[in-house]
């Protein structure tokens, strides 16, 4: 190796990404890449974190206090995602290693498949198009797959942060009716920061209520000690009869199980999923037995142009923590960078 390459910082990459971010990253540190399309085993990821100068990190790679403490050189973990449930942040941070992460990029791409779901679910279309291939059809019916209007119907939102405003400002354009909860505080006779300028007509209310008049509900929260399981079976009960609940934030903001016995006995009317709990859901799960859920495997940021940015700005976040600086999308801003050893 030449005597400059080898005094570049070492990053261990945790899975291929985008092939331009790979070699952008390769202009500044050498790259330790695990090139297999599943998670490194947890003795490989403790082994080649442990000379490791910074990693770049999937959701699917659990970061937490003893990986952390196995990388004595370690300055910085850069996820791939917007959620970093996946690291122990207060590990990091004590620890002087800054957590990067990708929020912003992935808010429009999301929001689309979220709506997308919405769709699909409302109109049956998976169903429809499974009917399809069958040779179930025959003839036009009157009475053929008859869905649910979107157009015109309440959308309760869980979670007012970028993509919860996302998907209201798609549903604007339905002409829908708008419901969203949010932890943020607002001041006292002022309307919520967010509301007037980006979704006219939206309105804050309590959970409760919101799970009584949506005909459709989307999950958008993060996924911390308070939003886990935060739907469960006394929620499902409050929802509207038919309602139909969609979740691209995580899957273990619903208890699963609550929610195939709420669909099962035809409570709901449908659910869609992009997350579940675990990932992937196993294939006997009861769930993918019911012809009222839909479930595609956490494809929510997946479209080209999109899986590209999020790739460079983790790679961003490296080159920042690497020269001395936080991270521009730092999960820990608080952290007192360690110094390089
Ligand atoms: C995230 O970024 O947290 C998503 O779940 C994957 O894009």
């Amino acid at each position: 190796m030449p005597a400059n390459e080898a005094s570049k910082p070492l990053v261990f990459v945790t899975r291929p990404i985008a092939e331009q971010a790979l070699t952008e990253l390769a202009g500044f540190a050498r790259v330790d890449l695990w090139d297999d399309e599943m998670p490194p085993p947890r003795a490989v990821l403790l082994e080649r974190i442990a000379h490791a100068d910074a990693i770049l990190t999937l959701l699917t790679d659990r970061i937490d206090a003893p990986v952390i403490a196995a990388a004595p050189r370690l300055r910085v973990i850069s996820n791939l995602a917007v959620g970093v449930d996946n690291i122990d942040l207060d590990a990091a941070t004590r620890a002087g290693v800054a957590v990067g992460h990708t929020p912003g990029v992935l808010t429009e791409t999301t929001a689309d498949l979220a709506f997308a779901l919405l769709m699909a679910a409302a109109r049956r279309i998976v169903e429809a198009d499974s009917y399809t291939r069958q040779g179930r059809w025959r003839t036009w019916g009157p009475r053929l797959m008859l869905g649910r209007d979107v157009f015109g119907a309440t959308l309760g939102i869980v979670g007012w942060g970028a993509i919860g405003r996302a998907m209201a400002r798609r549903a604007a354009g339905f002409s829908m009716r708008v419901l969203y909860t949010t932890r943020e505080r607002k001041p006292a006779g002022k309307p919520h920061r967010h509301n007037k300028a980006e979704v006219p007509g939206a309105r804050r209310v309590a959970l409760d209520e919101l799970l009584r008049e949506s005909d459709f509900v989307s999950l958008h929260v993060p996924l911390t000690p308070e939003t886990r399981a935060m739907l469960s079976a006394r929620e499902f009960r409050a929802m509207k009869r038919g309602a139909i609940l969609i979740n691209t934030a995580r899957g273990e903001v619903i208890d699963q199980r609550a929610l195939y016995e709420a669909l099962a006995s035809g409570h709901l009317g449908g659910a869609a999923l992009d997350v579940t709990s675990p990932e992937p859901i196993a294939p006997d799960d009861p769930l993918l037995t019911l012809p009222n859920a839909i479930v595609t495997p956490h494809i929510g940021s997946a479209s080209h142009a999109t899986r590209l940015r999020m790739a460079q700005i983790a790679v961003a976040n490296i080159r920042d923590a690497l020269a001395g600086r936080l991270p521009a999308y730092c999960a820990n801003p608080a952290v007192r960078l360690r110094e390089p050893t």
